[in-house]
């Protein structure tokens, strides 16, 4: 699926997600240096924020307990739609959807 990310400056990404790759593991792997994810993906360090896009939120699981505790930390803005992207796992329903990014993630 093509997920597109969305910079704070309102530049657009469109990559190729491999299915059941992370959203983290995705803008990593794609050079989008917007994302950090320096715990690894193990929702430990909330480099990783994202926005997701209130359209797509059928497709993508709930946010979990440890989401919510670990965004107290993160240094962007957090809303309702923000989630950890290491915690959301690729899947094709996910095509053309869009992903904010934080101005900053520390
Ligand atoms: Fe650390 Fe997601 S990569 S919380």
């Amino acid at each position: 699926p093509r997920i597109i990310f969305r910079n704070a400056q309102g530049q657009d990404t469109p990559v190729e997600a491999a299915m059941g790759d992370s959203l983290m593991l995705t803008a990593v792997s794609n050079g989008l240096a917007e994302i950090v994810g320096e715990c690894g993906g193990s929702a430990m360090c909330a480099t990783c924020h994202v926005y997701v896009s209130p359209e797509h939120a059928d497709v993508i699981p709930t946010r979990k307990p440890i989401e919510t505790e670990m965004l107290e930390s993160a240094a962007a803005e957090v809303t309702q739609n923000s989630r950890l992207s290491c915690q959301i796992v690729v899947t094709p329903e996910m095509d053309g959807m869009v992903v904010l990014l934080p101005d900053r993630q520390y």
